[in-house]
């Protein structure tokens, strides 16, 4: 009931804010600093099995699908495993190629999705090893999977997807660091991502201290008609993901491309009126996405860029500038997920939505 909202307005809201905890929760017991890995209670896989898998494919729907496509990135760089990724729903009808050492995940924070369950089950009758990334405990694809991990994020109310994002990447990266570590990741290396892992909640906490600077900026672009979100490597599931909350509950049309590609079509929808939101912390493709928004600002689109804490160089371009603490490139998804699920919450408050309850969207979609 209402009373588990504390002192919160809506459960959106709630739940951006729990972020910091819920990843703590998704962490917990699970990081091995003496062996310099992840452990996992339930994946049910055999040392021998492990080290055969040569494949991972990722099938989910909504928003965590675009965790699976963070996946992508996370287990071809970290584990140097080749993944994939692919929609719930187109998966369960096609016939693809899969061999005997190809991991299925279904990633799903309900464990009710009517297709990614079906994609699981289809794997399954094809004789697939299967397993679920899940928050609901006991939840039907958290039963039928040949095992998992569970997001321990809480209870997640808000129609759109918010803290599940942010756990269901973590607990990717600590896959990633495991299946790595039975292979060529080196001590070291996992130390190292332990040390990135475990220093996560305090940055999202001083993350989330974005939120005045956000409110404004909603207050300026919440009469746009379209906006554009755009970022490259593993920000371009985080601005699909941005595109997608906007959407969600403020009924604004919002499309996430990656960032370069924009030139090759949704650069015609740029003029005044149709702001962009760069994802451009400080990483390998800085000087790229630069460019990208320079392109967008020669063809007078106003500029919100999530940045690094203190880059002058973005300042001077962006109209406005969401700063983030810096992380390696890997987390990012997770930390600028946090800006931008306050600015489509603020802007769908000052477009008077229903932000907990948006129209013709359900929590958990449990028909085909
Ligand atoms: C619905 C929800 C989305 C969610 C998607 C997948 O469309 O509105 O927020 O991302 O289902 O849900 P799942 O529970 O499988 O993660």
């Amino acid at each position: 009931g209402d009373a588990e909202l504390g002192d919160f307005p809506h459960y959106m809201l709630k739940e951006i804010y729990e972020q910091p905890e819920a990843l703590e929760n998704a962490m917990r017991g699970r990081l091995d600093v003496g062996d310099a890995t992840a452990h996992f209670g339930g994946l049910n896989l055999s040392a021998q099995q492990l080290r055969q898998i040569d494949r991972v494919i990722f099938t989910a729907c909504g928003t965590s699908y675009h965790a699976g496509m963070v996946g992508e990135y996370l287990f071809e760089e970290l584990a140097r495993v080749p993944a994939e990724v692919e929609y719930a729903s187109e998966f369960r009808y096609r016939n693809p190629p899969i061999d005997r050492n190809t991991l299925i995940f279904a990633i799903t924070q309900s464990g009710e999705t009517a297709d990614t369950l079906a994609a699981l089950r289809e794997s399954k009758r094809m004789g697939h090893t299967t397993l679920a990334i899940c928050n609901v405990v006991g939840s039907s694809i958290a039963r039928e999977a040949d095992g998992g991990v569970y997001l321990h994020a809480g209870p997640e109310v808000g129609v759109a997807s918010t803290k599940a994002f942010t756990t269901q990447c973590a607990v990717l990266a600590m896959l990633a660091l495991y299946l790595g570590r039975s292979r060529h990741l080196s001590a070291a290396q996992g130390e190292k991502i332990i040390a990135d892992l475990q220093a996560l909640p305090d940055v999202l906490r001083e993350t989330l201290r974005c939120h005045d600077r956000v409110k404004a900026i909603a207050a300026k672009y919440a009469d746009a008609r379209n906006v554009l979100y755009l970022g490259r490597q593993y920000l371009y599931p985080g601005a699909l993901e941005g595109a997608l909350k906007l959407k969600e509950i403020s009924y604004i049309h919002a499309e996430g491309y990656p960032a370069a590609e924009m030139k090759h079509g949704p650069i015609a929808l740029v003029d005044e009126q149709t702001p962009s939101v760069f994802l451009v912390p400080r990483g390998a493709v800085f000087d790229k996405v630069m460019s990208n928004m320079q392109e967008i600002k020669a063809r007078g689109g106003p500029v919100i860029a999530v940045a690094s804490h203190g880059d002058r160089e973005v300042a001077a371009v962006a109209d406005d500038v969401i700063p983030v603490p810096d992380v390696p490139e890997y987390l990012q998804p997770i930390v600028t997920a946090i800006p931008l699920q306050l600015l489509a919450y603020e802007i769908a408050l000052l477009c008077g939505c229903d932000v907990d309850k948006p129209r013709n969207l359900a929590k958990s979609v449990t028909v085909e």
